[in-house]
């Protein structure tokens, strides 16, 4: 499956800032336990590059995403490394180019029309709504997608499981990301995920 898809099947993009390396075993364990299938691995930490090399060899089943990723320099090692898809917080015209070369995927972030349109105009269809809760949430999705049908968002920022709900039920939401779904130990982490897992299966 197409790995745009597979974000749409899973629906969840848990954002993960790494501290050390040691976390991510327990870490994205807890995820599979919790049936949740995808990190995104965020650029914020010295350690990030490592994490990413770790999960992908690690973890060859899950769908592993770098995050914040803001340069071309960034961009190239996640790409080298075998992340599946980019995630930017907001549009970087070297992180596009870099991911159009390699046929990555990218998910640039967005929260105006102008850069909605930036996005068309560059082939991208699904793009990251950032800040979600700030920018306006899914009364700001419902007016953006109005004008841009053929745009699909991925909500992140201010998502958790009391709002999740009304985000997967609206048509123009793809999925949604952020770093609720890895508050806690292990147990909490996989507990959270579960209960989103039912939520976007509507159970
Ligand atoms: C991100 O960069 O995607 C955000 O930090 C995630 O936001 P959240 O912590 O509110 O989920």
């Amino acid at each position: 499956m197409d790995v745009l898809e597979q974000i749409k099947d899973i629906k969840l993009v848990p954002v993960v800032t790494f501290k050390n390396i040691e976390e991510v075993a327990p870490t994205l364990d807890a995820l599979l336990a919790g049936d949740v299938n995808c990190a995104e691995i965020c650029f914020r930490t010295e350690c990030a590059k490592d994490a990413i090399k770790l999960a992908i060899n690690n973890y060859p089943n899950m769908l592993i995403g770098a995050g914040t990723v803001i340069n071309k320099t960034q961009a190239i090692e996640a790409i080298e490394l075998g992340v599946k898809f980019i995630v930017s917080p907001g549009f970087s015209e070297d992180v596009y180019l870099a991911c159009f070369a390699n046929n990555i995927p990218y998910l640039p972030g967005i929260v105006t029309p102008t850069e909605i349109m930036n996005a068309i105009d560059h082939g991208i269809s699904v793009v990251k709504f950032f800040p979600a809760g700030v920018y306006g949430g899914l009364k700001a999705i419902n007016a953006l997608g109005a004008a841009f049908p053929q745009v699909k968002f991925m909500p992140t920022g201010g998502v958790d499981n009391n709002n999740l709900a009304d985000f997967v039920a609206n048509s123009k939401v793809w999925a949604c990301g952020g770093s609720w779904l890895v508050k806690g130990n292990s147990e909490e982490i996989k507990n959270i995920c579960l209960q989103a897992r039912k939520i976007v299966k509507g159970e």
